[in-house]
C-alpha cells in the first residue's frame, strides 16, 4: 500500500502481455497451433483428457448440457448464490433450472439441500466452486452417482484450487472455467471447458468449429482495457484517479467500477446469436492463457497467504462473520467475502480508511424475478446476497497492506456496530 488507498482488485493482466496479445493480433494465424498448445498445457494442468477452448463460461456450459443429453422437461440443480447468467442457460435447452441453498458462510451447495431437491428428472447438478472455495465434492459425487446425476463443476472462480490434493475441473463429469479480465487468470476474453469424456468433447468441438474466429477489434479492446486497468491500480495512479472518482461516485449514490465491469442481468429467451457466430478463439487469447498459465500458481499463492492473514485477522471481530470452507477444500481466495448486517455502512467506513470494496455480481436466484417460474426458497443465500461485502485480496496486495486491512476492518466494525 502505498498513499494509503487499497483498491477493490487488481488485474493478473500484465504490459508484457498486452504485448504478446498485440504481436499475434497483427499478424494472421498460425490460430490453432497455439489453442492447440493452450488445451493441452490447461487440460494436464487440470488432469482431464480434454480441454477445449470456448467462448464464455456461460455457453461452455450450454454446450456441456447440450453434449450430455439435457433437454426438454429436464431438471438441473444449482446453487441460487451464483452469476445469473449460468441458470439462465437452462431453459434455453429446455429444462428447468432447480434452485438449492448454500452453506451460509462458505457459499458452495449443501450437499443435503442438493439430495433433497433430485427428482426422476434430475440430469445434473452444477456445484459452483464460488469466491474461489471448492465445493464439498466428496457427498457431492457420492449423491449424483447413486442417482445417475451428470456433475458439471463451474470453476469459473476458481481455476487452480483443489479438494483433497485434487484440482478442481477434476471432481466431476465435466467443468466450465473463465478467463476474462478480472479473473485469476485472463485470456483477454474466452473461457474453457475440460472434460474426460471424449463424445462430449468431440461433439462440443465440432460446434465450436462451425463459427468465426473472436473479432481482433474485440480483443484490441479488451488488451487496452486491461492495460488501462493496470495502469489504474499502479498505487500513485490510483491514489490520485480512481480512489477520488469513487469516493465521488459514491457520494452521489453510485459505485463507477461496479458499473463500469459489471453486466445488466437480462433475461434470455433465446441463445444470442453472437455466441455461436464467433465462438472459435484466437491465437492471441492462447498465447496470453498459456502465458498466465505459468504464472498461475505464484498469482493463487499471493492469493492465498493474503486470505490466510485475513482469515486469520478478523476470526473474531464482533458483528463480522468472515468465510468458512469446507473439510478438505483448498481455496484460492479468488474474493474474500465477510457478512455484516450493515454492509453499507461498513463498506463506507473502511473507504474512509482507504479500502475499497464491492458488494460483487452474484445474486440469489432463487427469488431474483428473472426467475420468478423457478422460484425457490433459499435463506442462505438470500441472507448472504443481502448482507456479504468483498473485502480485497488480490495478489498484488503487500503484506502491510492485509495488516492495514485487519485493523481498518477492525475499527470500522467498532464504529459502524451491530
Ligand atoms: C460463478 C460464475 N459462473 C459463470 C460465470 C459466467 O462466465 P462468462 O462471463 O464467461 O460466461 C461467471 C462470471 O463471472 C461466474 O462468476
Amino acid at each position: 500500500m502505498a498513499f494509503g488507498k487499497i483498491p477493490r482488485f487488481s488485474p493478473s493482466f500484465s504490459p508484457k502481455e498486452a504485448l504478446l496479445s498485440a504481436r499475434h493480433l497483427l499478424r494472421d494465424g498460425p490460430d490453432d497451433e497455439v489453442i492447440g498448445k493452450f488445451e493441452r498445457e490447461f487440460k494436464s494442468y487440470i488432469g482431464a483428457r480434454h480441454a477445449v477452448m470456448v467462448p464464455s463460461a456461460r455457453y461452455g456450459l450450454y454446450l456441456l448440457l447440450e453434449a450430455l443429453g439435457v433437454g426438454p422437461g429436464d431438471e438441473v440443480i444449482v446453487p441460487a448464490l451464483t452469476y445469473f447468467a449460468v441458470p439462465a442457460m437452462i431453459p434455453l435447452l429446455g429444462a428447468r433450472p432447480v434452485f438449492v441453498d448454500v452453506g451460509l458462510t462458505s457459499h458452495v451447495l449443501d450437499p443435503a439441500a442438493f439430495e433433497a431437491a433430485i427428482k426422476p428428472r434430475t440430469k445434473a447438478v452444477v456445484p459452483t466452486h464460488l469466491f474461489g472455495t471448492p465445493c464439498d465434492m466428496d457427498p457431492i459425487r457420492t449423491i449424483a452417482n447413486k442417482h445417475g446425476v451428470k456433475v458439471i463443476e463451474d470453476c469459473a472462480q476458481s481455476t487452480g484450487a483443489r479438494y483433497k490434493q485434487v484440482r478442481v475441473g477434476n471432481l466431476g463429469d465435466a467443468a466450465y472455467y473463465t478467463f476474462g479480465l478480472t479473473k485469476n487468470m485472463t485470456t483477454l476474453s474466452g473461457a474453457m471447458i475440460s472434460t474426460d469424456d471424449d463424445g462430449v468433447a468431440e461433439r462440443i468441438r465440432a460446434t465450436i468449429r462451425q463459427g468465426g474466429r473472436t473479432p481482433k477489434g474485440k480483443l484490441a479492446k479488451e488488451a487496452a482495457t486491461g492495460l488501462a486497468m493496470y495502469a489504474a491500480t499502479h498505487p500513485l495512479l490510483y491514489w490520485a484517479t480512481v480512489h477520488p472518482a469513487v469516493v465521488l461516485g459514491n457520494k452521489l449514490g453510485q459505485d463507477p467500477i461496479h458499473e463500469r465491469f459489471g453486466e445488466a442481468e437480462v433475461r434470455y429467451d433465446k441463445l444470442p446469436g453472437s455466441y455461436t457466430a464467433t465462438s472459435q478463439a484466437r491465437a492471441a487469447q492462447a498465447a496470453v492463457g498459456l502465458h498466465q498459465l505459468n504464472r498461475l500458481e505464484a498469482l493463487n499463492g499471493a492469493r492465498i497467504r493474503n486470505g490466510r492473514k485475513l482469515d486469520q485477522g478478523l476470526a473474531h471481530v464482533p458483528g463480522l462473520a468472515v468465510p468458512s470452507y469446507p473439510e478438505g477444500a483448498e481455496p484460492i481466495y479468488m474474493s474474500f467475502v465477510v457478512h455484516h448486517e450493515r454492509r453499507d455502512e461498513l463498506a463506507r467506513a473502511l473507504r474512509k480508511r482507504g479500502v475499497d470494496t464491492t458488494v460483487g455480481y452474484m445474486s440469489d436466484c432463487a427469488s431474483n424475478p428473472l426467475f420468478a417460474e423457478f422460484a425457490a426458497t433459499c435463506p442462505n443465500a438470500r441472507r448472504a446476497f443481502e448482507t456479504l461485502l468483498h473485502l480485497p485480496v488480490h495478489p498484488n496486495l503487500a503484506e502491510r497492506d492485509v495488516t492495514h486491512m485487519i485493523e481498518a476492518t477492525r475499527q470500522a466494525c467498532l464504529e459502524v456496530g451491530r
